[in-house]
């Protein structure tokens, strides 16, 4: 899986690349992360990629000539797609996740200041993603959510001891509790299920974990769930 990120600050994005599991997958080649800086494709010796906006308003507004050349020095793959970071986009979640899971090459837009040239959006017609119904300063953050969340789907990112598989959302529940050493901490016991060594019933246990800590906490994932195909769940 090839990302390829569209930013005036590169070095957030390298940044990320370079702990953990985002580090260890990047260096065997699982996945390749590259950035490209609209700021090397300016004609003006100034190298100036914003302007303020005709009409009026506060800000500044990325102007469309550097950020269409840099996009258009990408060489693109068979099966490849744009996305571009925007508070206005479509909703990211897991299901979004596992669907761009499936492209080659994954080529990601990201504004900052004001926006983008509304002629970015008309040109290149990326398809435009939200992390959510908040606006930050860029769209380095929400580039690096989406990358995250990916690469952790694509086979061989996470170990076997980091298996996704058990994941909130992965079927549309939150994930079951978990515990480790020691049994008894400031009073607080593990509990008794999990040291027996019965899979079925630790099994058993963790399912209705899920099934109360998505009730609890996300009553609007509990119904859906419920209300799908699961209604023995109640
Ligand atoms: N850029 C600024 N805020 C954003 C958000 N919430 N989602 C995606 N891109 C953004």
């Amino acid at each position: 899986m090839r990302f390829e990120v569209v930013t005036l600050f590169p070095e957030l994005i390298a940044s990320h690349m370079s702990f953990s599991i985002m580090k260890r997958a990047n260096d065997s080649g699982i996945i390749d992360v590259i950035t490209h800086n609209p700021r090397n494709y300016t004609l003006d010796k100034h190298k100036k990629v914003d302007d303020t906006p005709y009409g009026g308003g506060a800000g500044m507004v990325l102007m469309p000539q550097p950020y269409v050349d840099c996009y258009n020095s990408i060489l693109k793959t068979k099966n490849s797609i744009t996305l571009m970071m925007t508070p206005q986009g479509e909703p990211f979640s897991d299901k979004l996740s596992d669907e761009l899971s499936s492209y080659q090459q994954i080529i990601i837009l990201c504004g900052h200041y004001e926006g983008f040239d509304e002629r970015i959006r008309d040109i290149i017609k990326p398809r435009e993603i939200s992390i959510g119904d908040y606006v930050l300063t860029g769209g380095e953050l929400p580039a690096l959510c989406i990358i995250d969340s990916i690469s952790r789907k694509i086979e061989g990112t996470l170990g076997k001891i980091e298996s996704a598989h058990d994941d909130s959302f992965t079927e549309g529940l939150l994930e079951y509790p978990q515990y480790t050493k020691p049994r008894i901490y400031q009073g607080l016991k593990v509990p008794e299920v999990l040291l027996n060594g019965n899979h079925k019933m630790i099994e058993e246990f963790r399912f209705q974990q899920k099934l109360l800590r998505t009730k609890n906490k996300r009553p609007d994932l509990y119904e859906k769930y419920i209300n799908k195909d699961n209604p023995s769940a109640t």
